[in-house]
């Protein structure tokens, strides 16, 4: 079979590195779309054999001009202004890069349809689910309570009226929460996970958090990648929900990982006064700033991915608790083995 070629927007993130991965394993030609960063940005995908672009999904010329040179086969868009609680400070940011961004891309396939057929995969969130009761599944109607989930919305329309309106292989993942050692260090499982190694090394005493009773529909990235992928090789373009089908709180998350490394938490007070201890030292391991509360909060994730289990064949192979301990042991500075590594 003729190798094929993807272009993947967002290639610095996570997800992004970890498709790179499953997509270099299947032979293919990878190339990545990565935004002008004056930090370094891609110690994820060091030493991957992917070609990178700068290109920005805020400007269409750029998108435009690499997809006519490099041709690739399917593209997938992870490029996205990620952070639900930042959405709420940057709202028109977070429309034109999550909003805009994919019709950019969307317009320059429509522009090339007649050259080549090019594979699209939009990264929707469960996050566009916002106050609709749990569980959520693509029959579920959507009910967003953050500039984010509004702006991964109207992307998800957007991807569906090319689909009808042009014929183009467009498909929507809608995925819950995934995580891995690679998840950035702003959202909180991973920001636990890297303060409990700073912890258990003596390096600070305590992690500060917001709304610990939030629950969570909690994958692995490596899973979520994967089924992103089975969604460009049907032959019909669709819109799938990727998920576990358990959901755990902040909380939850906290005791699990704590646990790892052998503490046990006790919680004493309530609200802003509320503290973990450890119960084994007494000492205090974990608070609450109410700078870390979000206006509007989702209370409860849980999908049902029975649509993607039925026709992608696709089904999560890690447990929460396998995901929770490998994130912890990649972020134990005591006894770091492979920091970097997503798993398998
Ligand atoms: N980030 C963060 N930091 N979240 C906290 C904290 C904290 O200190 N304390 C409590 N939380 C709670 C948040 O209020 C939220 O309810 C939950 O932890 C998860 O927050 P995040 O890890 O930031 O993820 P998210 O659910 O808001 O969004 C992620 O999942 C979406 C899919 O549902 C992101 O990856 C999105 O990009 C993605 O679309």
């Amino acid at each position: 079979m003729a190798q094929k070629t993807a272009l993947i927007t967002g290639i610095t993130g996570q997800d992004g590195a970890v498709l790179a991965q499953i997509l270099l394993e299947k032979n293919y030609h990878v190339h990545g779309m990565r935004p002008y960063s004056a930090v370094p940005d891609t110690a994820r995908v060091e030493g991957l054999d992917i070609t990178l672009h700068y290109g920005d999904v805020t400007d269409g010329g750029a998108i435009l001009r690499l997809l006519e040179t490099i041709k690739p086969d399917e593209i997938y868009n992870l490029a996205g202004m990620s952070h639900v609680h930042v959405s709420f400070d940057m709202p028109e940011l977070t429309a034109n890069v999550n909003g805009l961004g994919p019709i950019r891309i969307l317009e320059a396939m429509r522009l090339m349809h007649a050259q080549k057929e090019i594979r699209f995969y939009q990264a929707s969130s469960s996050e566009m689910f916002g106050r609709a009761p749990a569980p959520q599944s693509e029959q579920t109607p959507f009910e967003p309570c953050s500039p984010y989930g509004a702006s991964k919305l109207y992307a998800y329309w957007m991807v569906r009226q090319y689909r009808e309106a042009y014929g183009l292989h467009a498909s929507n993942g809608i995925l819950f929460n995934h995580e891995s050692a690679l998840r950035g260090e702003e959202f909180v499982t991973r920001k636990i996970t890297k303060a409990i190694g700073q912890i258990e090394a003596g390096l600070r005493n305590r992690v500060s958090l917001g709304n610990l009773d939030a629950k969570r529909d909690w994958g692995h990235a490596h899973d979520y990648m994967h089924g992103a992928w089975a969604m460009l090789q049907q032959k019909t373009p669709d819109d799938y929900v990727l998920a576990t089908g358990q959901s755990y709180s902040v909380r939850d998350f906290l005791a699990k990982a704590f646990a790892v490394i052998g503490v046990n938490i006790i919680w004493k007070g309530a609200g802003l006064n509320e503290l973990g201890i450890n119960k084994q030292t007494g000492q205090t391991i974990i608070d609450i700033d109410p700078a870390l509360f979000r206006p509007t909060e989702i209370h409860n994730l849980i999908g049902d991915a029975s649509k993607a289990k039925h026709l992608l064949n696709w089904t999560p192979r890690h447990s929460f608790d396998d995901l929770v301990t490998e994130m912890v042991q990649a972020d134990r500075i005591v006894q770091n083995a492979a920091p970097m590594k997503y798993g398998t």
